[in-house]
C-alpha cells in the first residue's frame, strides 16, 4: 500500500536518538512535511549524537536531552504524541561485548519501559523501531531476506532482537501499532565512520 506523507502534516512526532545520523535526517524530512518534531537524545559523548547534525533545522524542532533509560521522563514525553520513531540505541557491536549490561539497558530494558508507557498512557501512538540486520548473523545466503534464519552473533544483536520483539508483541497483544525495520548498512550525509573504533558498522562496500 503506498504511504501518504500528508499523514505527518501537523502531527506530533517524537524521535528518540534524534541527534544521531538517521534521526537527524529523519527529523529534517519530517520538518519538511510539516510535522511538529521533538528529538530525544542523551548526547552521551562516545555515542553518535551531535547538535551539528540538526544545525539547519535547530529552530524548527524541539530538543529534549533525555536518556531513554529514564522511564519517568519517557513516560511523560510519550503522552499525546501521534508517532514515535524509536531510534535511540547503543550501536557498537564491539562495546556490547565489553559492556553488555549497558547495551541490555538501552536496547532492551528501556524499550520495554517505553512500550509500557504507551500501554498505560498512549495506545494510539504509532511506532517505528530501528532494529538491525545483525539479528541474522553471518549470512547463509544473499540477499538476506525475512525468511533467513535468526542467529545473532553478539550481545547487541540479541538485545536489538528483544527490543524488536517487544514492539511486535505490544502490537499484537495491546494493538499499539508498531513495526520494526531491520536496517542494513545505512549511509549518507552525517554518517559516523568507525574511525573512533566503536561504531562496529560494516563496510558499505559489502552490502548484505
Ligand atoms: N546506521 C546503520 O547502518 C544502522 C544499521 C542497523 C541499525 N541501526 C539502528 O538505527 C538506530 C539509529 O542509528 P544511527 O546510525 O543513526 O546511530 P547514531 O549513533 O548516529 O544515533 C543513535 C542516537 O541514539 C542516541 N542515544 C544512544 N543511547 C541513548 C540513550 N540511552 N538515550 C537517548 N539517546 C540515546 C545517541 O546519542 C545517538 O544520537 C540505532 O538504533 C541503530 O542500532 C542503524
Amino acid at each position: 500500500m503506498p504511504w501518504d506523507p500528508d499523514i505527518f502534516t501537523g502531527s506530533d512526532v517524537l524521535v528518540t536518538g534524534g541527534l544521531g545520523f538517521i534521526g537527524s535526517a529523519l527529523a529534517r524530512r519530517l520538518v519538511e512535511l510539516g510535522a511538529k518534531v521533538t528529538l530525544v537524545d542523551s548526547l552521551i559523548p562516545e555515542y553518535g549524537g551531535n547538535l551539528f547534525n540538526i544545525h539547519d533545522i535547530r529552530d524548527r524542532v524541539t530538543v529534549d536531552l533525555t536518556d531513554v533509560r529514564d522511564a519517568a521522563a519517557m513516560s511523560s514525553l510519550i503522552k499525546k504524541r501521534q508517532f514515535l520513531f524509536n531510534l535511540a540505541g547503543q550501536t557498537s557491536h564491539l562495546d556490547s561485548m565489553t559492556d553488555p549490561m549497558t547495551d541490555l539497558n538501552i536496547n532492551a530494558a528501556a524499550q520495554l519501559h517505553i512500550l509500557e508507557a504507551c500501554r498505560l498512557h498512549n495506545r494510539d501512538l504509532k511506532i517505528v523501531f530501528a532494529s538491525t540486520r545483525q539479528v541474522y548473523g553471518r549470512p547463509e545466503y544473499l540477499p538476506v531476506d525475512e525468511k533467513h534464519p535468526i542467529d545473532p552473533v553478539d550481545v547487541n544483536g540479541i538485545n536489538k532482537l528483544a527490543g524488536e520483539w517487544y514492539h511486535l508483541l505490544y502490537n499484537d497483544v495491546y494493538q499499539i501499532r508498531a513495526c520494526a525495520l531491520r536496517l542494513t548498512n545505512t549511509y549518507g550525509p552525517g554518517f559516523r565512520s568507525s574511525a573512533t573504533g566503536n561504531s562496529g558498522e560494516i563496510s558499505i562496500s559489502s552490502p548484505t
